[in-house]
């Protein structure tokens, strides 16, 4: 199963919810992957800390590596779990990202290299149960790569005002894509990020999604300096503090999808 967590808006919330969605996952006992496509390298740099960039020959490995191998000759090509890390934590994995991406992604996109990710997850579907994809704030190569290639995409929402307007292209970019390329992909849900119960924008703003018909979760996360520090510290949530108030939110929005995934399966 492929989660892809995506919205064009830069800060929402995107990495933080990726990671530690994926860090409950894999502290339930299921086997775990996460894919970093962002440049930045920010889902890598949470989860596995600073990487020593001499001893990282960064466009042979991780996801640069696996879309690298793609250009040439196929006699060559590695399974793609050869790209693939362990991190400090049992049942969680990583493809990390490389600032190689940056160069690679105009070759990569002249050359219909479109469907690659998707081909190589679909390789991967026995080993892990789930895969949480993490994407750039931009509807590029890599993050159409990752909508291809996904069952399902979380729209992190950071309860600004201008997140509302950019939801509105988010979704018909969505709603293209799936014409075009996945009719399978399905919106499992808007995430609430960085909710303030105490502020009266942020309320209005929810309740004026659900009006227009989004589907909201029904978990809320709220800010807490917590979420920092856990970056700082490399450490998720659920490793660092497992009874702070925001773990329990993120333990309540896993319970709450992996909820709706038994609901679709039965159907
Ligand atoms: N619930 C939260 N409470 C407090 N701070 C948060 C919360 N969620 C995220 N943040 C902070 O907001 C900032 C942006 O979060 P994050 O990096 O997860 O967003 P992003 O969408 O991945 O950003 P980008 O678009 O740059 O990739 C980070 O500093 C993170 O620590
Ligand atoms: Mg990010």
């Amino acid at each position: 199963m492929k989660r892809v967590v995506f919205n064009q808006k830069g800060g929402v919330g995107k990495t933080s919810i990726t990671c530690n969605l994926a860090a409950i996952s894999a502290s339930q006992g299921l086997r775990t992957l996460v894919i970093d496509l962002d440049v930045q390298g920010n889902t890598t740099h949470y989860l596995v800390g600073e990487i020593d960039a001499d001893a990282f020959p960064a466009e042979a490995q991780g996801v640069a590596g696996l879309f690298k191998q793609t250009v040439g000759s196929r006699k060559m090509r590695q399974n793609p779990d050869s790209f693939v890390w362990e991190t400090p934590y049992e049942n969680l994995f990583l493809m990390p990202a490389s600032p190689a991406l940056s160069d690679m992604e105009k070759e990569l996109e002249s050359r219909y290299k479109i469907y690659k990710l998707r081909d190589a997850l679909t390789k991967l579907d026995e080993e892990y149960d789930r895969v949480y994809i993490d994407t750039p704030p931009n509807f590029n190569f890599y993050s159409k790569s990752a909508l291809i290639a996904a069952d399902t995409v979380l729209i992190p929402f950071d309860c600004d005002s201008f997140a509302r307007q950019s939801l509105y292209a988010l979704t018909d970019n969505i709603d293209e894509l799936q014409e075009d390329h996945n009719p399978d992909l399905s919106i499992e849900g808007v995430v609430i990020n960085q909710f303030n119960s105490q502020a009266r924008l942020p309320g209005e703003l929810v309740a004026e999604l659900k009006d227009e018909g989004y589907p909201v979760l029904k978990t809320f996360l709220n800010t807490s300096v917590k979420m920092k520090e856990s970056h700082r510290e490399h450490r998720p949530l659920v490793d660092l503090a497992p009874s702070h108030n925001l773990t329990t939110q993120y333990l309540d929005l896993h319970a709450e999808l992996e909820k709706g995934l038994r609901r679709r399966a039965r159907k």
